[in-house]
């Protein structure tokens, strides 16, 4: 049950007020057993991001309750510096889907920077007893922000359309008790 007061509409907020950057070199401790960058490094990397915008743009705590789309593109490697940027693409009610945009650069080296992954994570924003509370209405402002927002709305649908497909087959489709 949401714990927010009805009738109290919280101001809206444009994509650029939570905008968050995080930057980390990449070092041996990082690594796969093929020498690159463990992808599971990056995906925490994503989250900690994703989490400090939804944190900043919600105004309190937010929990990650998704996390799709995580492509990798290119592998990152040891002394890459890697910047990864946050922003929120999309509020619901107590929800907020955040896109993360990682980039890598040498560090040591002036050349330009390579998009090595993006994310869409969705948060929930929760209170003090973990139940989901009102976030502030994203207010796209630039064109990219309201083609973010078109695109986030769609991701959306897909979640809860697979979400409810599954809860569906699995009523119609019960467990067998015995394994299975
Ligand atoms: C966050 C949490 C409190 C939400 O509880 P809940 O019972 O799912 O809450 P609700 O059903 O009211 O859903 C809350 C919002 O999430 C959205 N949501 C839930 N499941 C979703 C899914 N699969 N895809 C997209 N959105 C989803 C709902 O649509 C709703 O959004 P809205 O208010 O903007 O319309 C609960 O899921 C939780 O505690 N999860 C664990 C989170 C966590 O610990 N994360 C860290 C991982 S280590």
């Amino acid at each position: 049950m949401p714990s927010d007061t009805p009738g109290t509409p919280l101001p809206g907020k444009p994509n650029s007020a939570a905008a968050t950057t995080l930057s980390q070199i990449m070092t041996g401790s990082d690594t796969n057993l093929y020498g690159t960058v463990h992808g599971g490094v990056i995906m925490k990397f994503v989250d900690d991001v994703a989490a400090a915008c939804a944190g900043r743009h919600s105004g309190g705590t937010a929990l990650t309750v998704f996390m799709d789309e995580m492509l990798f593109l290119v592998p990152v490697k040891v002394g890459d510096l890697v910047h990864a940027s946050a922003q929120v693409n999309w509020t619901g009610r107590t929800s907020m889907e955040v896109g993360v945009r990682v980039v890598a650069e040498r560090w040591n080296e002036s050349v330009p920077a390579t998009h090595v992954a993006s994310a869409y994570l969705v948060f929930v924003a929760v209170d003090a007893e973990n139940r989901p509370r009102p976030v502030p209405p994203l207010t796209p402002v630039t064109p990219d922000d309201r083609r973010r927002w078109a695109e986030a709305e769609i991701r959306r649908q897909h979640r809860l359309a697979r979400r409810e497909a599954i809860r569906q087959h699995r009523t119609d489709n019960p467990r067998n008790p015995n394994g299975g």
